[in-house]
């Protein structure tokens, strides 16, 4: 008999979701939230109402492209967490009433276990075999993983204070970039050369910190501008060639020590920043087999929760109506 699985994700501000059908991806709908560009990040509980308006017509857009009725559905995947608690409990809510409504199996996903796991979807890319490395690299967390199965992921490193999307928004908001700005900074500093230099944190072992080298571009530009004020407007392309090499270096470093150190030979990229092109191109130098993930799979989207969702339920793995949203969670 057929599985097919429901995905829901809500853990931010995209809202989204995915029908799959036996580890094939037959619908994949995302609507992002606009509105928080104007305040320069997101805005929790505008997403959260955001979330409460669009979740059935994009539920109900995703069953239509599946040409699926609910009352074929197999189970129902949704993100606990980590996240925004307002925008999880909106996912939360729908699923599990849903469920209930439907008598279907409920399966609560982690989501950064899922922005690894999306590698698994059948006929989408190459998947990778367990054990692997992961690293995972969002607006909410920057992590080095040791993937064994479906369920078991030991973190050997994380970081220390802000995650890596987050230091591309934020020196991208010093720029003047609008939010998000990673995806822009990507694309201007394609068009310059990485000429300054912001330095390098003195972190232990396999654990990352982005809060120093944010620190010193703002000091950096305090400085530049009491000389120049169009510093920025003349210097732009090399500005975000720059921080995106910095970037990029700190997080090539600590993905080779881990290398060294599991001797694990597969390295597996998840979230919104794998998106970056510098890191893309990086990372293919290194001496590993490398998974990167097509770009519409590295932000947030619903078929990495589905697929998830699916791999649990094979496995036997379901949760209760009980299960509630987490803003944090552990590996
Ligand atoms: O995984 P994601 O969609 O949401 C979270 O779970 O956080 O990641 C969003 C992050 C944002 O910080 C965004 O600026 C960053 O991914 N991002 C990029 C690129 N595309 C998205 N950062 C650098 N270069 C990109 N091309
Ligand atoms: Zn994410």
């Amino acid at each position: 008999m057929s599985s097919i699985i429901l995905g829901i994700e809500t853990s931010c501000d995209d809202t989204a979701a995915a029908v799959l059908i036996d580890g094939k991806l037959h619908a994949n709908v995302v609507a992002q939230q606009l509105e928080h560009e104007s305040h320069g990040g997101v805005i929790p509980e505008l997403a959260s109402r955001a979330h409460v308006q669009r979740i059935i017509p994009v539920v109900e857009e995703a069953l239509s492209q599946a040409n699926i009725d609910k009352k074929q559905l197999t189970a129902i995947a949704y993100t606990q967490g980590p996240g925004l608690l307002g925008s999880l409990l909106v996912g939360n809510a729908f699923a599990k009433s849903l469920a209930l409504a439907l008598e279907l199996p409920l399966i609560a996903v982690h989501h950064m276990h899922a922005h690894l796991l999306v590698h698994f979807i059948d006929d989408a890319f190459p998947t990778p075999s367990f054990p692997f490395l992961g690293l995972t690299v969002s607006g909410g967390h920057t992590q080095l993983v040791r993937v064994d199965d479906t369920n078991s992921f030991v973190i050997f490193g994380e970081t220390k204070d802000d995650a890596v999307g987050e230091a591309f928004d934020k020196t991208g908001k010093m720029l003047g970039l609008p939010y998000p700005a990673g995806p822009v900074l990507d694309k201007l500093a394609k068009m310059g050369t990485p000429r300054f230099s912001f330095g390098k944190p003195e972190v232990e072992g396999l654990n990352f910190s982005f809060s120093g080298l944010k620190t010193s571009v703002l000091y950096f530009l305090r400085k530049q501008e009491e000389q120049d004020k169009e510093f920025i407007n003349k210097n732009l392309h090399d500005l975000c060639a720059s921080i995106q090499h910095d970037i990029v270096s700190i997080l090539i470093d600590k993905v080779t020590k881990a290398i060294d150190q599991t001797g694990l030979n597969q390295l597996v990229l998840g979230g919104g920043v794998s998106a970056n092109s510098g890191l893309r191109e990086s990372l293919s130098n290194l001496d590993v087999s490398l998974f990167l993930p097509p770009l519409p799979y590295t932000t947030d989207n619903a078929a990495m929760i589905a697929i998830t969702g699916y791999l649990k339920f094979k496995a036997g793995l379901t949760d209760s109506l009980a299960s509630e949203s987490k803003a944090r969670m552990n590996s």
